[in-house]
């Protein structure tokens, strides 16, 4: 199993996985070894999808190596590339022997022993109207137990912003229903899960059926989950500003469980860029909502995505940017040069912005990011804070964690530690980390500390 992309396929990868381990399949140390390759693929920018076929081509290699010795290789290509190529994998790589969209994974087993048949290629790319949930395992018998876990909550995107291929390639919005929710969240908590991230496209915009007959929104969920006894951590991703409603804001002051960092992109700061993007917000819709949330829970802090030279973007327009980043003060945040999708709005707008324009601003705002990342982090030592113990570290007598802001944390402690949340003080930084020790080793709520 390869997987790229997002956290949304993290989470198939390991839903294929659970699909096949009752056929025999575990994980292989490399494709040499491997008697079938799954690639979960991303299609958000060229580059991504770039990627599915050169390691196809190497794939092909070792597939034509192992049938020299008589070992049969099944290749997959599943997620958000296999959806919008489809049959085309198949033409420009007739050596794959399944396609699958990401609402077919359930059937993965019925399309490996279709593979095994080798009566052509099997490629389903379906919007089943089955719900593929009802069908996946829970987590398997042979799961190793984790403390942070994901848990896909909705799937697709009903926003259409101009850039993105997600409406297409994921289809129409679509939530779980609340207690098949709490079903999961419970069950990996009984696997020792103490954090688990909610996961959409556009999470905020969940609305799935609740336990009263009406429809829940994200703030609704988010409190019935907080009772799971155990469950100490609770985040999302990723959300839409429109979304971001009152509710959802109250939760964040409510609710200790929630954890205070919130990834909210906003793409741009100017109004007539986020207008040409089909954002339906403003640069000041955003500062407003940053302002609530940072009034609701004053510990918050924001992470962000950013495109730079989307059709149209001025020199004036990336300026605006600049001034959003420098006015919110991220803690972090990711930034994308524009890549054209085929088949979306902006792929056909005029106005394209040059190559080196673009590499040019991409440079400058990720240097103002970078700043700013550095500063929140050295901002944390000195700091008393809740860390998740996550397991062992790389050396002896050394743990691991994460902070509320999920940073990674190492300190000298005890493995036996793992799965509770201890207060620390954090001592230094290293390049992506922070050291701390710990204050007491006893576990200890996360509201009772900084
Ligand atoms: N080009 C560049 N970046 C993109 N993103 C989505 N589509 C594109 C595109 N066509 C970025 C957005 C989104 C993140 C997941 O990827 O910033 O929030
Ligand atoms: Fe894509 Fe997110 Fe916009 Fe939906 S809200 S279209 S997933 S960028």
């Amino acid at each position: 199993m390869i997987t790229w992309g997002c956290q949304m396929n993290v989470y198939d990868s390991g839903k294929m996985s659970d699909v096949l381990a009752p056929l025999g399949y575990g994980p292989a140390e490399s494709p040499a070894d491997a008697d079938m390759v799954i690639l979960n693929t991303c299609h958000i920018r060229e580059r991504a999808t770039d990627k599915v076929f050169s390691e196809l081509g190497r794939l092909r290699v070792i597939k034509e190596t192992r049938a020299a010795e008589g070992k049969q290789t099944i290749l997959a290509v599943a997620g958000c590339v296999a959806q919008a190529e489809g049959a085309f994998i198949t033409e420009r790589a007739p050596y794959v022997d399944i396609v699958l969209g990401p609402q077919t994974y359930h059937r993965l087993p019925e399309m490996v022993a279709r593979a095994h048949r080798a009566a052509g290629p099997v490629i389903e790319t379906d919007f089943p109207v089955e719900q593929k949930f009802d069908f996946l395992p829970e987590t398997a018998p042979s799961a190793e137990r984790a403390v942070t876990a994901f848990l896909t909550i909705q799937e697709g995107c009903d926003k259409f912003c101009s850039f993105c291929v997600v409406p297409y390639t994921r289809g129409a919005e679509a939530s779980r229903p609340a207690a098949a929710v709490i079903a999961e969240a419970k069950h990996l908590v009984a696997r020792g899960a103490r954090e688990i991230t909610l996961l959409g496209q556009n999470v905020n915009a969940y609305h799935g059926a609740g336990a009263d007959g009406r429809d829940w929104g994200l703030a609704r969920l988010a409190y019935a989950l907080a009772d799971i006894p155990g469950l100490d951590r609770i985040r999302y991703t990723t959300s839409h500003p429109r979304d971001m409603d009152d509710d959802l804001i109250a939760a964040h002051a409510d609710l200790p469980a929630l954890m205070p960092f919130l990834h909210l992109p906003v793409q741009s700061g100017s109004d007539r860029i986020l207008a040409a993007m089909n954002r339906r917000h403003t640069a000041d819709d955003y500062r407003r909502l940053i302002e609530k949330l940072r009034t609701a829970r004053p510990d918050m802090a924001f992470s962000s995505d950013f495109i730079v030279g989307h059709p149209g973007e001025t020199a004036a327009d990336f300026e605006a940017t600049m001034q959003l980043v420098r006015d919110i003060g991220f803690a972090q945040a990711y930034s994308f040069k524009y890549s054209p999708r085929p088949g979306t709005p902006a792929a056909g707008s005029p106005g394209m912005v040059a190559e080196p324009e673009k590499d040019g601003r991409l440079a400058e705002l990720q240097a103002l990011i970078r700043a700013q990342q550095d500063d929140f982090n050295a901002r944390t030592v000195g700091l008393e804070i809740p860390v998740l113990v996550t397991g062992a570290g790389r050396h002896a007598g050394q743990i691991n964690g994460r902070s509320p802001y999920l940073q990674a944390v190492h300190m000298d402690g005890p493995v036996s530690l793992t799965g509770q949340v201890v207060p620390v003080k954090v001592q230094g930084l290293m390049t992506n980390s922070l050291t701390a020790t710990l204050i007491n080793a006893s576990p200890t709520q996360e509201r009772a500390s900084a």
